[in-house]
C-alpha cells in the first residue's frame, strides 16, 4: 500500500541547465530528488515549446535508474503517445483539457506498464477529472498556468481541489498520488501537503538554488 504522506520531491528539468542536462539529472539526484519531472510543451496546448521524445530518450540514457515523471503540455496526447512510450518513462501525466478521449489514453498508458498520470489546470473544475480517479497512479494539480517556469504559486484557485482529491480519494478507497506543480519552494510545499498532496514538483526552486540539496531538503519539511 503506498503511503501518500511520504514526501517525494520532482525537481523538473525545465529549470536545468540544458547544455548539461546529463550532469544536471545527476545533481538533482545527489541532492536528493526522488523523481525528475520533464515538461513536454508543444507550442499549441501552451505558449511554449521545450523538447519532445528524443530528448527524453537522451536524459533516459544518462540517468538509466532514474524514476522519469512525464508531463505532456500538448494538445494532442493520444497522437504522439507511442512516441513518449517507447523513451523508456516510469509515468506518463495528460491533461484533462488536451483533445484526446481521456479515458482511453489512460488506457493505453496503464496497457503499456507505465504510471498513469491525468492533470487539469488552474482554471478547470476539479469535478472534470472526477470520471477517472479510479484508472490513475497519479493526479498533478497545476498549482501555476502552465507553459513557463518561476510562476507564482495559486493557492486560492487550486488548494481546495487538492483537498477535494484527497478526500475523494479516502472516501472510494481509490489510490493515487497527489502531485502539484508550479511554484513550489519552501514556503508552499508545506500549504500543498497540508491539503493533501504528496508529490512536489520544482523547477526554479530546485535547480536555480545555491545549495540543491538544502533545497531538497527544505520541500520535505512542514
Ligand atoms: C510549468 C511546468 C512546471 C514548471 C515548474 O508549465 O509544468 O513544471 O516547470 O517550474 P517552477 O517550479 O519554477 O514554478
Ligand atoms: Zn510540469
Amino acid at each position: 500500500m503506498t503511503d501518500y504522506n511520504q514526501r517525494i520531491i520532482a525537481p523538473s528539468l525545465l529549470a536545468a541547465d540544458w547544455r548539461i542536462v546529463g550532469d544536471e539529472c545527476r545533481r538533482a539526484l545527489d541532492a536528493g530528488a526522488d523523481w525528475l519531472h520533464l515538461d513536454v510543451m508543444d507550442g499549441h496546448f501552451v505558449d511554449n515549446i521545450s523538447f519532445g521524445p528524443q530528448y527524453i530518450r537522451a536524459v533516459r540514457d544518462a540517468v538509466p535508474d532514474a524514476y522519469l515523471d512525464t508531463h505532456l503540455m500538448i494538445t494532442r496526447p493520444d497522437h504522439f503517445l507511442d512516441r513518449f512510450l517507447e523513451t523508456g518513462v516510469d509515468n506518463i501525466t495528460v491533461h484533462v483539457e488536451s483533445d484526446h478521449e481521456v479515458a482511453e489514453t489512460l488506457g493505453r498508458i496503464r496497457e503499456a506498464g507505465v504510471g498513469v498520470g491525468l492533470t487539469l489546470n488552474p482554471s478547470t473544475p476539479v469535478e472534470k477529472v472526477a470520471p477517472f480517479l479510479d484508472l490513475i497512479d497519479l493526479l498533478l494539480v497545476m498549482t501555476v498556468v502552465p507553459g513557463f517556469g518561476g510562476q507564482a504559486f495559486m493557492e486560492t484557485e487550486t488548494m481546495p481541489k487538492v483537498a477535494q482529491l484527497a478526500q475523494w480519494r479516502a472516501e472510494r478507497g481509490l489510490a493515487f498520488h497527489i502531485e502539484v506543480d508550479g511554484g513550489i519552494d519552501a514556503r508552499t510545499a508545506p500549504i500543498a501537503a497540508s491539503h493533501g498532496a504528496n508529490v512536489m514538483v520544482a523547477g526554479t526552486s530546485a535547480f536555480r538554488a545555491p545549495d540543491m540539496a538544502a533545497a531538497i531538503a527544505a520541500l520535505r519539511q512542514d
